[in-house]
């Protein structure tokens, strides 16, 4: 036992995203995504980066988002086994491509609501409390095709119907919503979260921090959408975080630290909730190349932002990052869709991510002091080879110990002052991987039987991680074993 005080009605529960699990690519009327287009492999990033890459499928490849989990056709028997764990809440994405095929059309398609309100009203009948990401890296793949992604204006319109659509649906029975996810991932990888690819524009920073411009507009706009609803919706941004350290204490690496930190962690959070540019915006467009006056925007939308700004700070944090531009050479480490310098104080995962749970007490404080505003850690967790005994159970005590880690730095935390809302480590379930399309990289309570090449019975087995988290919420985090 410990003597750790989380708040009464803390989220405790999970995370997943619509197109790294679902599956059922073409089923009930759903359209291509971004998703739908990225094969199998620890390569994919670096194919969709290069300049031939059109998003046309490869008949010779696998493509691991078509099938997911089949969540689609197991999600009551998925939500009863977070409701045995005693989940408060369920984070999840709408995939966009279910409601509009295209993205483009004028009408929904009733069939893919149709899934969620099954899906929502599974979650109610357990008391889990959905928690919902409007937009998860699964953009209609004609809105990158036909329109260039969201470096096309066009797209605030689009996105706005569909923000529309499933609040008005949904807003009496979910409270909580985000606008994008990991919406700063765009400045490593834009193709997940902007459409944008070498082929319409992504190596031309100035797409990015349209698109980038253009979505703000959007995410404002659905806030305003929301509210208008019922002011009592808590609808959030959601940023990928990687607590930035300097790698010592020479002043150049300091600098270059705070301006990776701005660059990286804090731009569009800032846009987004504090509801206005921030005052670094000139010289951070200024060494990515592009001038304010490259970018279009009106007088009208800098309005909005500062109207409808985020009630929340969702955030993902998996690793923190180091910074280093004094030395020629230091060992490199991977990272959550971006590379950097190894920390020798810290180890890693299976997959290269730098772990550290004291980063992340920091990044609670960082965006505490910052933003004074309430936060939510939305994902969160381990990416690890499992491996079964003869009766699929999976002994994962190193994720029972990075989990616990973790949860301790958000009490720590909690002792200094920030109000953390809820916390729901990624892939309670296992699922697709995003940056390498594998089943292996598994980080759920809960193994699913399937391969790499979606070969498996798809049946779920709790591991011991299962019990564990389940003693954590019925004690609310006094019990971490
Ligand atoms: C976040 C994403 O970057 O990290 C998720 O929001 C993703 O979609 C998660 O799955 C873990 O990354 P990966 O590459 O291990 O799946």
């Amino acid at each position: 036992m410990s003597s750790i005080d989380f708040p009464d009605g803390f989220l405790w529960g999970g995370a997943t995203a619509a197109n790294q699990l679902e599956g059922a690519y073409r089923e009930g009327g759903k359209g291509l995504s971004i998703a739908d287009v990225l094969p199998e492999g620890r390569d994919r990033i670096d194919l969709v980066n290069k300049p031939d890459f059109d998003f046309s499928i490869d008949p010779k490849k696998f493509y691991p988002n078509h099938i997911g989990i089949d969540h689609y056709h197991h999600f009551k028997e998925d939500i009863a086994l977070f409701a045995e764990m005693g989940f408060k809440c369920y984070r999840f994405s709408i995939a966009w491509s279910r409601i509009y095929p295209n993205g483009d059309e004028t009408e929904p398609n009733e069939e893919g609501l149709k899934f969620y309100d099954a899906l929502i009203d599974e979650c109610l009948k357990y008391q889990i409390e959905p928690v919902i990401t409007i937009s998860h890296y699964e953009l209609p793949l004609t809105l990158a095709k036909k329109y260039g992604g969201w470096k096309n204006k066009q797209l605030i319109d689009f996105y706005e119907r569909f923000a529309r659509t499933v609040l008005t649906r949904y807003y009496k029975k979910v409270k909580y919503w985000m606008t994008f996810n990991e919406i700063n991932s765009a400045a490593h990888f834009p193709v997940m979260g902007q459409g944008l690819v070498t082929a319409n524009g992504a190596d031309d920073k100035k797409n990015v921090y349209q698109a980038w411009h253009n979505q703000f507009v959007g995410s404002a706009k659905a806030v305003k959408i929301g509210h208008e609803l019922d002011p009592h919706l808590k609808i959030g941004c959601m940023i990928l975080y990687a607590t930035t350290y300097s790698y010592d204490c020479d002043p150049k690496n300091q600098l270059a630290a705070l301006q990776d930190n701005q660059a990286n962690n804090f731009f569009c959070a800032d846009v987004q909730v504090r509801g206005h540019y921030p005052v670094y915006t000139k010289s951070l467009l200024a060494r990515n190349g592009v001038q304010l006056s490259d970018l279009d925007y009106t007088q009208e939308e800098l309005d909005l932002l500062a109207k409808y700004p985020v009630d929340y700070i969702g955030f993902s944090y998996y690793m923190s990052s180091v910074v280093d531009v004094t030395h020629e050479k230091h060992e490199t480490v991977n990272g959550n869709l971006m590379g950097g310098v190894k920390n020798p104080f810290l180890k890693s995962s299976d997959w290269g991510w730098q772990i550290d749970p004291t980063g992340l007490r920091i990044a609670l404080n960082q965006l505490s002091d910052r933003y004074e505003k309430p936060l939510f850690i939305v994902e969160n967790g381990l990416g690890a080879v499992d491996r079964p005994d003869a009766n699929h159970y999976v002994a994962d005590d190193y994720r029972i110990d990075y989990l616990r880690e973790h949860i301790k730095a958000i009490a720590g935390a909690i002792d200094d002052g920030a109000d953390v809302m809820g916390y729901t480590p990624w892939g309670c379930i296992d699922l697709v991987s995003a940056s390498t399309g594998e089943m292996s990289k598994r980080y759920g309570f809960i193994y699913v039987d399937e391969d790499n090449n979606g070969q498996g019975s798809f049946k779920r087995y709790k591991k011991k991680s299962f019990d564990w988290y389940k003693q954590v919420i019925a004690s609310n985090g006094q019990d971490l074993g």
